[in-house]
């Protein structure tokens, strides 16, 4: 069974189809202007288009020195590349419990999951449901520990007013088919530190800094690059963000509704002040 059709039109076939007119195929302006509009709907100055979500949770985790020998908090129900990005660098997942409402983090077990060699804390936003982040960032800061969300699924869920992806010290999201929009393969890492965004722009590009006239290779980075093929579907994909984010919610609502009869089968409530982007499959929904 498909989890999720994308709504693609023929825009999208008409976006990619410019993008190989202009013969400039890498990323590039396409890849800006996505990169403008993710970053100005998440409320952060800094975007970056990634290859998928995949590489972009291993960019930030790169970017934040993460490597063997450390400990990234993660909680112990998600994806496997939440735990893989880790692995992939030598450190080693911590998994903390969640909490069964939300399927978020749990705060009240965060603390005792932080030790010295923890670097990192990765909360999930389970199906697009915000994790409490208040609570799991008042632990953090008080402890040191930078937060990366991994917000995989939540593009465009909100928290306390706050957009997911702009909650933590870094974001990154899933533009996967089954995401809330799609570029077919591809992610983006959102941050309002200058600081991470510059580790994040050169790790993403091969180390590379590019001067005046010529590149200069500072560090041993990656080709985690999104094209610009992919990036003109998602230009045109963040144009249709609210009517998909509202046929989402109206399709969670019909389950709910025809699956409240079903003894044991409930939507999970939504913390106080979360408003989400729901996949059908979780039969949720509602703001309060
Ligand atoms: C929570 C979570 N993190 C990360 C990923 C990886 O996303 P991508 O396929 O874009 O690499 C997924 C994909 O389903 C996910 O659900």
């Amino acid at each position: 069974m498909r989890l999720n059709v994308p709504l693609l039109g023929s825009e999208e076939a008409e976006a990619v189809a410019d993008v190989l007119a202009t013969g400039y195929l890498t990323q590039g302006a396409k890849a800006a202007e996505f990169e403008r509009l993710v970053s100005e709907l998440v409320g952060v100055p800094h975007g970056f288009a990634t290859s998928s979500a995949t590489t972009g949770l291993h960019l930030a985790l790169v970017a934040l020195g993460v490597g063997p020998g450390d400990e990234v908090v993660i909680p112990d129900f998600s994806f496997p590349a939440t735990a893989n990005v880790i692995v992939q660098q030598g450190a080693t997942p911590v998994f903390c419990d969640i909490r069964l409402d939300d399927f978020g983090l749990d705060a009240a077990a965060l603390d005792a999951a932080i030790g010295p060699r923890t670097k990192a804390i990765m909360p999930v936003h389970a199906f697009g449901l915000v994790a409490d982040m208040g609570p799991i960032m008042e632990i953090a800061r008080r402890r040191g520990v930078p937060v990366v969300e991994d917000a995989a699924c939540a593009l465009g869920a909100i928290y306390h007013g706050r957009q997911a992806g702009s909650l933590g010290d870094a974001g990154v999201f899933s533009f996967h088919p089954r995401k809330v929009i799609t570029t077919a393969e591809g992610g983006m890492v959102t941050t309002s530190s200058d600081q991470l965004a510059e580790r994040l722009r050169i790790l993403r590009s091969h180390g590379a800094v590019r001067g005046e006239h010529y590149m200069s290779f500072v560090d041993a980075g990656f080709n985690y690059r999104l094209s610009d093929i992919h990036a003109a579907i998602g230009v045109v994909q963040m144009r249709k963000l609210d009517a998909i984010l509202s046929g989402r919610r109206a399709l969670a609502d019909e389950y709910a509704e025809r699956l409240a009869h079903i003894e044991g089968c409930g939507r999970p409530p939504l913390l106080k002040g979360v408003r989400t982007r729901i996949s059908p499959m979780s039969c949720s929904l509602t703001t309060t």
